[in-house]
């Protein structure tokens, strides 16, 4: 590894999209410091990567500033990644608990790890890559809460840029369509695998969590006064939220 770029921090890297980012970011001359819950999945792809791996749940204040204090003072890159979906019900049947947990981890924990890491990102002219998601551009059928939350993460990426556009630091918005990811469908049906492989029945390619991390490296590897405010990417098969072609 070519260690030129700095320190890279990737939060929900234990599995899918943070994975194959901390992956990618490793292959692109990054130290990357592989953030999540389940210790010892990070500790592997640590070791994979010769980065390092912190236990954090992003939603415990604690834990957040101990993977500031861990990630240190060469942090040139956060990814904002952990979080996801929990439940598919209407409103009218909604379990709120589970929108407080949506809205725990991809908004406030999201804007806690942003905002430990911030002064840091400042001094080294970095850049905070937030993975939204399309549910962010409009409601659907049972997606009040995790569609609320991802247009909630929006607004923290949006509001961030205005605040920060006098400091040497880049605000980016990863927006994906249909990935399929081995956990995010499986989250967000409590286990059901049979409801979760329905998600992608007869989509003839969705993307897959290389193809996001692919986007990432991009976005990361601009020249310092390249912003991308934002990246929406779907498959081809998915021409709106709700236009998937199935075979
Ligand atoms: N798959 C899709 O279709 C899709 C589309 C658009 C956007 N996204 C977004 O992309 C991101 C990654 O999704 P994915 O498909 O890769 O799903 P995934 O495999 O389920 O990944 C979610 C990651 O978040 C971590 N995480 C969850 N709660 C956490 C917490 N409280 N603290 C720290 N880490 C936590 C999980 O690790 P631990 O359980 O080990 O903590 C896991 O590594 C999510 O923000 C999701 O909303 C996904």
């Amino acid at each position: 590894m070519t260690e030129t770029r700095g320190v890279a921090v990737v939060t929900g890297a234990s599995s899918g999209i943070g994975a194959a980012t901390a992956r990618r970011l490793a292959a692109d001359g990054y130290r990357v410091v592989c953030a999540a819950r389940r210790l010892d999945r990070i500790e592997a792809l640590a070791d994979e990567l010769g980065g390092i791996a912190v236990r954090c749940d992003v939603t415990d204040p604690a834990q957040v500033a101990e993977l500031a204090e861990r990630a240190g003072g060469e942090t040139t890159l956060l990814i904002n990644n952990a979080g996801g979906a929990l439940g598919l019900e209407p409103v009218a049947e909604a379990d709120l608990d589970a929108w407080q947990r949506m809205y725990a981890t991809n908004v406030l924990g999201a804007a806690a790890v942003t905002k430990a890491l911030l002064p840091t990102l400042i001094d080294n002219a970095g850049q905070v890559i937030f993975v939204t998601s399309v549910a962010a551009d409009g409601g659907y059928e049972g997606g009040a809460g995790y569609c609320g939350a991802k247009a909630a993460e929006r607004s923290l990426v949006q509001t961030l840029r205005l605040e920060l556009y006098d400091r040497p630091v880049r605000i980016a918005e990863v927006s994906p369509g249909m990935v399929h990811t081995d956990e995010f469908s499986l989250t967000r049906f409590g286990g059901d695998q049979q409801r979760a492989d329905a998600v992608y029945a007869g989509v003839p390619d969705p993307l897959t969590a290389e193809d996001i991390a692919d986007c990432i490296g991009w976005v990361a590897t601009r020249p310092a006064h390249v912003n991308i405010d934002r990246m929406t990417v779907r498959p081809r098969a998915q021409a709106a939220q709700h236009k998937i072609f199935r075979a």
